[in-house]
């Protein structure tokens, strides 16, 4: 796998590698000296127009507990103030010789235009409305954990679907995974293309407990210049995730970051029930492997030193 722009770019055998190989990572983060050489000497270049604060600093972290060396760009505060474009931005810092660029851009699609640009091998970490295919291998990495595998089980995405790049990645892999997928929310916040996508869509929650997972999506306010919802108090009051609605067996999931109070109550986020931590830790060992994948393919000929202690 040269980049990784779209879940579709893995199939089953894909996932389940990444999966595995990010779990044979998980002794790192135990280790003293939380360090392997796998990426000794390659450097990544972390590109996000948008702010994130598990995407980017897990990114972050997963290059360096790899020995990779790491420059961090941040739009804000940099030249694209004064105007530069994506493909004067890539070129200036491509010059920097970069074997990995990780981008979150507000633009869907955009992260397919930077190869043209640079021999990086590029990973998508968030286009607009588009796809966030590292949270849906971390989302499968999480849900492996717990369950052993996802064949049959019950998946229902709840909430901002029209807005959400973690449904529209998440729906592709959970089913790749063997999962039955449901969609639930108001009948504004459903994609039209949404009975496409092999899915059974609710308005209401009233089957909710057939769901083995719970995910709740973030009700993404950045993104709606329209009202979707009357109110968020009436959103609320038909599709608040909250301990009436959840039951005892049931596990939670959410991307991350939690409007408390809006699309999940406040108990159910630091219930047991909740994997929404767990998601966060498996983001670094999963990007781990993400990284190690790009450069393993991307250096054909140079074989990569395999996980070892620095
Ligand atoms: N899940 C996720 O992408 O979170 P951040 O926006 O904090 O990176």
């Amino acid at each position: 796998m040269k980049h990784l722009l779209s879940i579709g770019d893995l199939d089953r055998a894909g996932i389940e590698r990444i999966c595995d190989r990010a779990a044979a990572f998980e002794s790192v983060g135990g280790q003293d000296i939380k360090k392997v050489p796998a990426l000794r000497g390659r450097t990544v270049l972390n590109l996000f127009y948008e702010s994130s604060t598990r995407t980017r600093s897990s990114f972050e972290l997963a290059a360096k507990r790899l020995s990779a060396d790491v420059v961090n760009f941040v739009a804000s505060g940099s030249s694209v103030e004064k105007g530069e474009s994506l493909k004067d931005t890539v070129l200036t810092l491509s010059a920097h010789r970069p074997d990995v660029i990780v981008i979150r851009c507000p633009w869907a699609g955009g992260p397919e235009l930077l190869p043209r640009w640079t021999d990086a091998a590029i990973i998508n970490a968030g286009d607009g409305k588009h796809e966030h295919p590292t949270q849906a291998l971390l989302d499968v990495y999480t849900l492996r954990r717990r369950l052993g595998n996802l064949d049959g089980v019950k998946i229902w995405i709840v909430g901002d679907v029209l807005h959400s790049r973690v449904a529209r990645s998440g729906i592709v892999a959970f089913q790749q995974m063997g999962a039955s997928v449901t969609l639930a929310g108001p009948p504004t916040l459903m994609p039209r293309e949404a009975e496409s996508l092999g899915v059974e869509v609710r308005t209401t929650l009233d089957g909710l407990r057939e769901a083995d997972v719970v995910y709740a999506l973030r009700m993404q306010h950045e993104r709606m210049d329209d009202a979707f919802v009357p109110s968020l108090r009436e959103y609320a009051s038909v599709y608040q995730v909250n301990a009436r609605r959840l039951g005892a067996r049931q596990l939670l999931m959410h991307p991350g970051p939690v409007n408390r109070g809006v699309e999940l109550s406040g108990d159910v986020v630091d219930s047991p029930q909740s994997l929404i931590l767990e998601q966060v830790a498996a983001g670094v060992v999963v990007r781990m492997a993400v990284l190690y994948e790009v450069l393993a393919a991307s250096r054909s000929g140079d074989p990569i030193t395999e996980p070892q202690p620095a």
